[in-house]
């Protein structure tokens, strides 16, 4: 009986557990019984998720893995799929963010956060996709964000990789359909985890005191941390639109997560785009050059 059990529990991988929104749906996704299995860069520092796991009364599995060594996705995966036989919901959580107007963003920048936010997320993907494909099944999510449906002031390169994969996932969806793998975008708005803290790189050319951009910069900064401060999304809400598409009978291939997104997303569906182009520039430009003169 409790192999059988073992066999029909569904196994979800996420990428990025140690902290934030991957930490939150691996802890949820284990309460509603998938056998999880999550990804860090160093599991020596899991004592967060381990904490988390001990006070839930899950236990998790974590495996090394880093979106940038593809040597680390290859034996991750085939450690994963060794050990349970299959993969069931794939969740493309971890990614970072590098924050400063373009012209201040190095190119070297731009493609570590390509490498990481992208091909690292497709590197992911692709190591999981024959698996799940043999299984004729499975869940795969793309946690992409707010800022892969429309730009914002000093993120065009992490805008540029969520747009990527939420054109990657779109396709996917329709490449997969007949192998009975269905596939998802979890869009957060703003959440206020170390995503904003440790783990936020802010361009060196954006900190120069020669940027051409620093006092518009420095407004667009002040609006994020307002943003940030005050956003009413939780990790919990995108764990649970997460858990939604990993387990939902048809899910959906968009979850936007949290009331200002959607609020924004709804105007923009409801007024001609042109005009509502016009009014997005006016706001948004508008409060940093006010602030400047
Ligand atoms: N927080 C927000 O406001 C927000 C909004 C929209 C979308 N998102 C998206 O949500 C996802 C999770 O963000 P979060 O808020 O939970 O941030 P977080 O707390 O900083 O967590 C990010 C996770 O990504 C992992 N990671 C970063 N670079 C990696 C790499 N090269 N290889 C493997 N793992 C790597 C980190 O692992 P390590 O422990 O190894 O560093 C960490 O576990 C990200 O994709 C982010 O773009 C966040």
């Amino acid at each position: 009986m409790l192999t059988f059990l073992f066999l029909m529990t569904k196994v979800a991988l996420i990428s990025g557990v140690s902290s934030g929104l991957g930490l939150e749906t691996a802890i949820l996704l284990a309460k509603r019984g998938f056998r999880v299995v999550g990804t860090m860069r160093d599991p020596s520092r899991g004592s967060e998720l381990g904490k988390a796991a001990t006070a839930a009364g899950v236990g998790i599995d974590v495996v090394a893995m880093d979106l940038t060594d593809a040597a680390t996705i290859t034996h991750a995966v085939a450690e994963v799929t060794a050990k349970y036989g299959s993969i069931d919901a794939l969740v493309n959580n971890a990614g970072y963010q590098v924050r400063g107007f373009f012209e201040d963003t190095s190119d070297a920048e731009i493609r570590q956060q390509f490498e990481t936010n992208v091909f690292g997320t497709m590197a992911v993907t692709r190591a999981v996709l024959p698996q799940m494909r043999a299984q004729r099944s499975g869940r795969i999510v793309f946690v992409t964000s707010i800022a892969g449906r429309i730009g914002s002031l000093g993120l065009g390169p992490y805008s540029a990789t969520k747009f990527a994969l939420e054109g990657l996932g779109e396709t996917l969806a329709l490449e997969m359909a007949p192998f009975g793998i269905r596939v998802s975008m979890v869009e957060p708005g703003i959440v206020n985890t170390s995503f904003w803290s440790a783990s936020l790189h802010v361009a060196a050319g954006a900190k120069s005191a020669a940027s051409p951009y620093r006092a518009y910069f420095e407004e667009a900064e002040r609006m994020a941390e307002w943003a940030v401060k005050s956003s009413p999304i939780r990790p919990a809400d995108i764990a649970e639109a997460v858990f939604q598409a990993v387990s939902s009978k048809r899910p959906h291939r968009r979850y936007l997560v949290g009331s200002r997104p959607k609020a924004l997303m709804l105007v923009r569906r409801l007024m001609p785009q042109e005009m509502f182009e016009r009014m997005y520039e006016k706001a948004v430009v508008g409060r940093i050059t006010k602030a400047k003169s």
